[in-house]
């Protein structure tokens, strides 16, 4: 393991009844690194992240942070490791306004208590949550419709939400998961932008169908494929990898996507 390794990822296999979901899967993520994972549907990304995330449970392997292995956290743990994810899709709580959505994302130490300890917050801590999630609104370019509900906003202003809601917490690695499906030409450009500025804070795992945005923003790429990482490197390097063309050539994306064009 590298020292400055972050998230190391060893051996990890995921079987759901017959189906290995992933197999044997290596990866590792370094501070202040942005790293792509890639590949057709079905491949096992969200799985991945399901896994470092406590969400399903490894058949076997190791997830390490910061060198130290964890043990499948339950959910619920996961802001205390400093993890923060986004989920493929937006995921927002449909009955809190957004910048209470985005605050129940700050509260890293007592997140599976939200609502009570909200009640018993003193006005200047519950001041101080505000702030913070108008902070991470405001960084995200979605200040504006804070008191505003899920319902009420465009797609690419609840990924922004979405987005806030997962940085608040100030995590040391971050997961998003296809935070630019369904966005146009100029907001996947704001996105990549953005990205590029956390970077200085910390480490990112992107799961992204788009390669053009994934060309842009990884240090590194994974690609996945039935389960098992079929290249790694630059972009530059697995998009001549001959298993990694083919595996996208033989793939009908939903997204429209595949090819391996990008930069
Ligand atoms: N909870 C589950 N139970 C059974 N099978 C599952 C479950 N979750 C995922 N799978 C299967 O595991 C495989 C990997 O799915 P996963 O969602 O991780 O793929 P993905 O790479 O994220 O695909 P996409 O690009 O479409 O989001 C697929 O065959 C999927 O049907
Ligand atoms: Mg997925």
């Amino acid at each position: 393991m590298k020292e400055n390794s972050l998230l190391s990822v060893a051996n990890l296999s995921v079987n759901f009844g017959g189906l290995n979901a992933l197999s044997d899967v290596f990866l590792q993520v370094n501070a202040n690194e942005v790293v792509g994972l890639i590949g057709p549907n079905g491949a096992g990304k969200t799985t991945l992240f399901n896994a470092i995330s406590g969400l399903v449970k490894p058949s076997q392997g190791t997830i390490a942070l910061h060198g130290e292995k964890i043990s499948w956290p339950e959910p619920h743990q996961l802001s205390k490791l400093a993890i923060a994810r986004t989920l493929q899709g937006v995921g927002l709580f449909a009955g809190l306004t957004v910048l209470e959505n985005v605050m129940m994302g700050a509260d890293r130490h007592r997140s599976s208590h939200f609502f009570r300890d909200i009640a018993g917050l003193s006005s200047r801590d519950e001041a101080r949550l505000r702030e913070r999630g108008m902070q991470a609104l405001a960084w995200t370019g979605a200040h504006t419709f804070a008191d505003k509900f899920p319902d009420q906003l465009t797609y690419p202003d609840s990924k922004r939400v979405a987005l806030a809601r997962a940085l608040v917490l100030e995590p040391a690695l971050l997961l998003l998961d296809e935070p630019a499906a369904g966005l146009g030409h100029d907001d996947i450009e704001k996105l990549a932008t953005l990205i590029k500025q956390i970077k200085s804070k910390c480490a990112v795992l992107v799961v992204e169908h788009h390669v053009d945005f994934v060309s842009k923003i990884s240090d590194r790429v994974y690609v996945l494929n039935f389960g098992k990482v079929i290249s790694s490197g630059t972009f530059g390097e697995v998009k001549l990898n001959p298993e990694v063309i083919s595996a996208y050539l033989g793939a009908s994306n939903d997204s429209g996507t595949s090819s391996l064009g990008g930069k």
